[in-house]
């Protein structure tokens, strides 16, 4: 009996810990406490977000896709300056530029995080 108890116990307490995970990830919108947008540094935020959402598999070197290359700053901040970049991520151009092409939207907190970057002037800080 008493290690049913326990068993329940764990049970609930793993998924309270998943549910807290999810709201932090996913629903945290862009300037709440758990997603911080200031001062965001393209070494430090922007290029792990690339990273981490697999823009460099396509986008890496002058004959990357669409000829886009993310992997400096030079060509990162092109595409941010002419608007392309947070077209591409909000989904808001033609189904073709929608990236990551063929992957699952960008949180939005990363989209809040790029947004604050481009505004910022797409620094190379
Ligand atoms: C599976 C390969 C692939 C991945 C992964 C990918 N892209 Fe792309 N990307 C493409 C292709 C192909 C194009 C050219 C689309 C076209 O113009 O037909 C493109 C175009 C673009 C463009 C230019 C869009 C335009 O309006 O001209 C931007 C900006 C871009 N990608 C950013 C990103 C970012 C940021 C990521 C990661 C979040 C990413 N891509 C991930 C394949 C990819």
């Amino acid at each position: 009996m008493k290690k049913n108890i326990a068993i329940v116990i764990i049970a609930i307490s793993i998924t309270s810990f998943t549910g807290c995970y999810y709201d932090k990830e996913v629903v945290a919108p862009p300037g709440s406490a758990t997603c911080d947008t200031t001062q965001m540094s393209y070494t430090g935020d922007i290029v792990n977000i690339f990273n981490n959402n697999g823009c460099f598999g396509c986008h890496t070197g002058p004959s990357g896709n669409g000829g886009v290359n993310l992997n400096n700053h030079s060509g990162a901040g092109t595409v941010a300056n002419d608007g392309r970049l947070l077209q591409a991520i909000t989904w808001t151009g033609p189904q073709r530029t929608h990236m990551p092409q063929g992957g699952p939207k960008l949180t939005a907190c990363e989209i809040g995080k790029i947004r604050a970057w481009v505004k910022e002037g797409a620094k190379n800080n």
